[in-house]
């Protein structure tokens, strides 16, 4: 019978990967965009919140599924550079130019873009930057947590069980709320955190180009769900 327990480093690391890459979109399966985006949403997270980071394990205590959040994105996002990226070595793959401080354009391919996510600019990953017409996001619903687990252990009621040990260890870190953004396509996350308390993001994001509140402008759109962790957020 799997159970939930904290994560456990270096000793989860591999499995952690292993998940990562298989609940990943096709998008993020070729290398090295499989590498860089492996730290860009899931590594960074159990390295620097381990608090708020659980493992879904099997009978031999091998993690099959994870939830890796952070009761404080804008903290998360300043720790990055500093405490994550700055010792990061992803062997064979040079490190980025920062462009920004540099005066250069911003790369335009997928790669160099997650790369520069990872070196140059967390915040962005982090969706600090969405512009909203009212108050951002990470203000008023701050944590945000990542969640994927092996095929073979879906839809037998353990991210439920997942979501709510996280949303008690982010209100214990202090958070007044949590967000998350989906691919605008993917209905069937979206129908999972309805079930799960989280509601479309009542903000008008991108100048309102998708003309729906909570969602980006495109086809695939970013659609951002909110959930309230203490009463009056
Ligand atoms: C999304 C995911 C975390 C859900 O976890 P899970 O263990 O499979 O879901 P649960 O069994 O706990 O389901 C909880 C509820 O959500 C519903 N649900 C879960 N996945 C769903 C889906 N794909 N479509 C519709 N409803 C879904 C369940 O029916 C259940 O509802 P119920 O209580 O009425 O029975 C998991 O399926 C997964 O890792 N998927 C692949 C990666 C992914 O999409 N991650 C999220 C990216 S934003």
């Amino acid at each position: 019978m799997p159970s939930i327990r904290p994560v456990s480093l270096p000793t989860d690391h591999a499995a952690l990967d292993h998940i990562f890459r298989t609940t990943s979109g096709p998008s993020f399966k070729p290398e090295p965009a499989a590498t860089i985006s492996s730290h860009l949403f899931c590594h960074a997270y159990a390295a620097l919140e381990p608090r708020t980071s659980l493992v879904l394990v099997d009978s031999s205590n091998t993690p099959v599924g994870y939830i890796l959040g952070t009761p404080d994105t804008r903290a998360f996002a300043s720790r990055w550079k500093r405490e994550y990226a700055a010792g990061l070595d992803l062997a064979g793959i040079a490190r980025p130019p920062d462009y920004a401080a540099q005066g250069l354009p911003r790369p335009a391919d997928f790669e160099s873009s997650l790369l520069d996510l990872l070196f140059n600019s967390p915040e962005e990953l982090l969706n600090l930057h969405v512009p909203s017409r009212e108050e951002p996001l990470a203000g008023t619903w701050g944590a945000h947590f990542h969640v994927d687990i092996l095929p073979a252990y879906q839809r037998q009621g353990w991210g439920a069980a997942m979501v709510e040990e996280m949303c008690g260890a982010l209100r214990a870190g202090g958070a007044r709320g949590v967000h998350l953004g989906l691919e605008g396509r993917n209905e069937g996350a979206a129908r999972f955190y309805a079930r799960m308390g989280f509601r479309r993001a009542e903000v008008v994001l991108d100048g309102g180009a998708s003309g729906e509140v909570g969602r980006m402008a495109g086809e695939n759109g970013t659609v951002f769900m909110v959930k309230d962790l203490v009463e009056g957020v």
